[in-house]
């Protein structure tokens, strides 16, 4: 496995590997590697013929107040669980190697980019559109795997893409979850025990509101409901939103039907996780 921390050496050896008439997949993340981004590995491996990983915590995507400091980095342990997965680049360039000077330009998928998380990170989704397009641009990969544990940045880059006519795949796998069902990020390791524990509150709010929809409840309001109550009676959580949205639009639905998104983000303490679900 090759570990590349320039763009000029991630450009060459992308290229070379496309030159042998090989399928590059890239799976782009930032690092603090967990189970989730492995089985993006696994399905760029099944999918395309050498897999890349990017590794960049970028702070173009983070709030002033945010976690950019703070946010867990361990190249060393991320590139020995990548050689183990059979992946043959990692892309870790430094904050002033991706971004030498402050950029003027960005790429922003509008009004998608301002829903939801949007409303709470303005500017988030503009720093991950902005940095996907650059890795798309330096690597060239065939197809790029995301996974649907960030819902709305799935949608966005979707749309970037189609409106972009980027040539570029992009494949969204399943959200890996803990035993107990909360989604895997990188994120959760800031919960201490007692917010570990309550945090799993976020997916039995889903499968609440699922499971009203399985017995036929097709009311929104009635299903966010039902999700809302039982966020709002776990003392260590703090709700931020909990909605049914269609997966596209993402625009809030008053009828119910398969195929919507069901959207949930809270504050355990001081961290803030989202977690979904479609019905
Ligand atoms: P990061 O949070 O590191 O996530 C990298 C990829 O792993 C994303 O596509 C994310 O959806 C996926 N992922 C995270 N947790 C997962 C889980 N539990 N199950 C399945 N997939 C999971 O998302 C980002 O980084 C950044 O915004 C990035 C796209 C790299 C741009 O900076």
């Amino acid at each position: 496995m090759r570990l590349l921390k320039t763009i000029a050496e991630a450009q060459s050896a992308c290229r070379q590997i496309k030159s042998q008439g090989k399928r590059l997949g890239l799976v782009p993340t930032m690092g603090a590697l967990h189970a989730g981004h492995l089985s993006l590995a696994r399905a760029a491996h099944a999918q395309t013929d050498v897999v890349a990983f990017s590794i960049f915590v970028n702070p173009l995507q983070f709030g002033p107040s945010e976690d950019l400091q703070r946010y867990p980095r361990d190249l060393e342990r991320d590139c020995r669980l990548l050689e183990a997965e059979g992946v043959t680049l990692v892309f870790a360039p430094s904050p002033e190697e991706m971004y030498p000077a402050s950029p003027s330009t960005c790429v922003e998928v509008t009004e998608l980019s301002q829903k939801l998380e949007g409303k709470t990170r303005p500017g988030h989704f503009r720093g991950v559109t902005t940095v996907v397009n650059k890795l798309f641009n330096i690597m060239a990969p065939d197809a790029a795997f995301f996974g649907q544990k960030d819902a709305q940045q799935v949608v966005i880059i979707r749309r970037m893409v189609r409106d972009l006519n980027m040539p570029v795949e992009i494949a969204v796998c399943p959200i890996m979850r803990e035993a107990d069902g909360l989604a895997m990020s990188s994120r959760n390791a800031y919960l201490d025990p007692p917010h570990r524990h309550a945090a799993t509150v976020l997916h039995r709010a889903l499968l609440r509101a699922r499971d009203l929809f399985q017995q036929g409840e097709r009311c929104a309001t009635a299903l966010a409901a039902a999700g809302r109550d039982l966020i709002l009676a776990e003392r260590l959580a703090r709700l931020d939103y909990f909605e049914l949205v269609h997966p596209e639009t993402l625009d809030p639905l008053a009828e119910v039907s398969p195929g919507a998104l069901v959207v949930v983000a809270a504050y355990l303490g001081e961290t803030r996780l989202i977690d979904n679900l479609i019905l």
